[in-house]
């Protein structure tokens, strides 16, 4: 549909009809009747579903358990706890992440330690890691970004150095592999998460997997309340009243409606997979003439999740900077993202822990100059053409 741009009375050419969302869940029928066979059920809170979830989860990875919790970042702050973090520790984290990797951090009265990341990935790196250790460091949460596995073997192999334990926050790498391991078996502890956003989603929830079945069972009791084992059994005809508290725990269960997106979403992650790699494949292609852009790509090596598509704008080719280039793509009907403004921006990472604007270099010139663009399998190979058109338009428009 042709409209007139107010500002420059020339046509809009590549206009969409209708907003593309920048995400949207992809929620069948599968999904409806698994839930309403659950509020049917009687029992819908932590029960059996949970159960097959963490099961089917578990076989899918090659681990015999993993553990369903309310969120990603309760997987996080589990994990952190059972390998040891405590007050007065630091613990490395990425600057170029959501604030919730850091977030758990804090929870235990320990100090997240900033790290930059490499300039292309976006991912942190054994150099950027090593810039930050302290004689404090307990352990590292290296966050897989946009799904783009991290290079594991060499910061295991500084880790194991230093004796730091080695949390994967995997919130954006479901499914993906390292060197043919999937991600979330490499270190000690890994954390999923099914948020509304992510590749495939609960509404909220989260998985968390380690390879220690001490640690494991140390979490599972720590996410119910510190209670004993199988205590959500204590209303069905196999459980008893009794239960006794071994630990001051948390309320970080997943409950069986969540469990039941979950199982059939578990389903159609090869399928979900499949689309997004082919989308990101129409992106390239589409986007491969651009001189404006370097398009994100995927490490050899490495099986990329693609939850995100970060397309980075070159420094000095187009007249506009990143932030109008968003608005323009809004102007054609189009929603996208930022991931992520890095920690050290925040108010509370420079007044609290000191940061400021200018330490870490990489990961302030990424987020500049990166948008993340619709992907998602509820969107069609034509919403990813219009993304593509609409970007040649806007390109064309504004070339110096
Ligand atoms: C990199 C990263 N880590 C952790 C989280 C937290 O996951 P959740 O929302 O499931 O707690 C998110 C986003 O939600 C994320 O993007």
């Amino acid at each position: 549909m042709a409209v007139r741009d107010q500002s420059t009375t020339q046509p809009l050419i590549a206009r969409r009809a209708e907003w593309l969302p920048y995400h949207l869940p992809s929620i069948g029928e599968e999904e409806i009747a698994e839930v309403v066979d659950t509020l049917r059920s009687g029992w819908v809170t932590t029960g059996a579903k949970t159960q097959r979830f963490e099961q089917d989860f578990a076989r899918i990875l090659g681990v015999p358990e993993a553990l369903a919790v309310a969120s990603g970042t309760a997987a996080m702050h589990l994990a952190l706890i059972v390998n040891g973090v405590q007050a007065g520790d630091d613990v490395i984290v990425p600057t170029y992440t959501f604030t919730a990797t850091a977030e758990v951090v804090t929870y235990l009265g320990a100090r997240p330690v900033l790290a930059d990341v490499d300039p292309v990935t976006c991912n942190m790196t054994t150099e950027t890691l090593q810039r930050v250790l302290t004689p404090r460091t307990r352990a590292v949460m290296v966050v897989h970004i946009a799904g783009q596995p991290c290079d594991m073997d060499p910061i295991l192999e500084v880790a194991r150095a230093h004796g730091l334990k080695v949390i994967e926050d995997a919130a954006h790498a479901f499914p993906a592999r390292y060197r043919g391991r999937w991600v979330g078996t490499l270190g000690d502890a890994a954390a999923f998460s099914f948020y509304a956003t992510k590749n495939i989603t609960t509404a909220e929830g989260g998985m968390l997997v380690m390879p220690d079945p001490t640690a494991r069972e140390r979490a599972r009791i720590l996410a119910l309340h510190g209670i004993s084992r199988d205590a959500w059994k204590r209303y069905t005809a196999a459980g008893s009243w009794y239960y006794e508290v071994l630990a001051s725990g948390y309320k970080y269960n997943l409950s069986d409606l969540h469990a039941s997106l979950g199982l059939q979403q578990l389903r159609k992650v090869d399928r979900f997979h499949a689309i997004r790699r082919r989308y990101v494949a129409r992106y390239q292609e589409g986007l491969r003439d651009l001189d404006a852009f370097s398009t994100p790509s995927e490490v050899s090596g490495t099986e990329h999740a693609w939850h995100l598509y970060l397309l980075r704008l070159r420094p000095g080719v187009l007249a506009i900077d990143r932030n109008t280039f968003i608005e323009e793509l809004r102007a054609r009907n189009i929603g996208t993202s930022v991931h992520f403004i890095p920690l050290h921006l925040h108010p509370y990472y420079r007044d609290i822990w000191g940061y400021h604007p200018g330490d870490f270099r990489a990961a302030e010139a990424a987020y500049e100059a990166t948008v993340s663009l619709p992907l998602y399998p509820a969107m069609t190979e034509r919403d990813v053409d219009d993304v593509i058109q609409a970007i040649h338009d806007i390109v064309g428009r504004n070339c110096r």
